[in-house]
């Protein structure tokens, strides 16, 4: 049974010189309790509406979705969100952005449970020491891992993230996957997350939604991934199914993600997408070559 299930969604947006535009539309999928899911696909596809929809954020123009058994209608503090730009607020310091959230959460706590609650997080991201510090005093990594810290403090029964490391450099962006990665393994967390980077997706997600190119996009297929659970930056792509999945994945950035609604197949059911297995099947004949770091979609 799934945790959140989206059924059939669409979005619709009026445009500026007349007519409605259907940036998405039938689309359905779940996420598993303690499953880590991403959302990936080209820019304008509707990512983002679809984790605001998530996030009780925004509304669809039809179709449900469905979280815990209730429909999600307007946010709530079982559902986090990073942001991309983290959201922080500015005259607060790093114990005080985290403690206000905890203290919306458990609204009886008093100052000293508040207190352990937030140093215990601070600590769990590694910013221990810079408690006292303002956001504008913090290095980008640092905010961002100040909005992971804040997301994670209450606790939430899904973690919503949106491109939460395109901002950093490479070597921060690695650490903080990797402490996520961690940190969502150790406490079983739920976790639905968009990301341009494929190589992040692999590391990340047990199983990567592919998304077509809008407008009325859809939702292609969704890729298993194969590799064991505990994956590490360092020796993921050593894993004999890592480059047949990665393969995929450009594969439909690049190819099938533009050309799937003029040639959707003929088996595709939208309420039912196929799961595939890419890193059970025989290796490619023309790999993709990596490119040493990440492979984006455009965005
Ligand atoms: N409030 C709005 N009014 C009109 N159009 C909107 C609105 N919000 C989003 N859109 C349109 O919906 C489409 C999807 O936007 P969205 O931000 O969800 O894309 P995305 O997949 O997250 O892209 P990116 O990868 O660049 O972040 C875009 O074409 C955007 O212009
Ligand atoms: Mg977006």
């Amino acid at each position: 049974m799934a945790y959140v299930s989206v059924e059939g969604i669409a979005r619709r947006f009026a445009q500026p010189g007349g007519g409605v535009q259907t940036v998405f539309e039938d689309v359905h999928f779940g996420v598993a309790k303690g499953e880590f899911v991403c959302l990936i696909g080209h820019s304008g596809c509707g990512k983002t509406t679809i984790l605001n929809i998530l996030a009780g954020l925004d509304h669809t123009d039809s179709g449900v979705v469905v979280v815990g058994g209730k429909e999600a209608a307007g946010p709530s503090l079982d559902r986090a969100v990073i942001f991309q730009g983290h959201a922080l607020m500015p005259w607060m310091t790093v114990r005080d952005n985290i403690a206000f959230a905890v203290s919306s959460r458990w609204r009886d706590w008093d100052k000293a449970k508040i207190a352990a609650q937030c140093q215990r997080y601070i600590d769990l991201v590694g910013l221990t020491g810079a408690e006292r510090k303002k956001p504008a005093m913090l290095s980008g990594g640092m905010k961002q891992r100040v909005g992971i810290a804040r997301a994670l403090s209450i606790e939430p029964k899904m973690l919503l993230m949106d491109e939460p490391f395109s901002a950093l450099d490479a070597l921060t962006r690695g650490t903080l996957q990797e402490e996520v990665l961690r940190i969502c393994a150790a406490t079983q967390q739920t976790v639905f997350m968009i990301t341009h980077d494929v190589d992040e997706a692999i590391l990340l997600a047990d199983r990567i939604v592919l998304m077509t190119n809008g407008p009325q996009a859809k939702i292609a297929e969704i890729v298993v991934n194969t590799l064991p659970r505990e994956r590490t930056r360092h020796d993921v792509h050593k894993h004999p199914h890592y480059y047949r999945i990665r393969n995929h994945i450009v594969d439909f950035l690049v190819e099938r993600s533009r050309a799937f609604n003029s040639n959707v197949p003929a088996d595709w059911n939208p309420k039912n997408p196929p799961e595939v297995r890419p890193g059970l099947m025989e290796p490619p004949v023309r790999p993709v070559p990596p490119d040493g770091g990440s492979l984006r979609a455009a965005g």
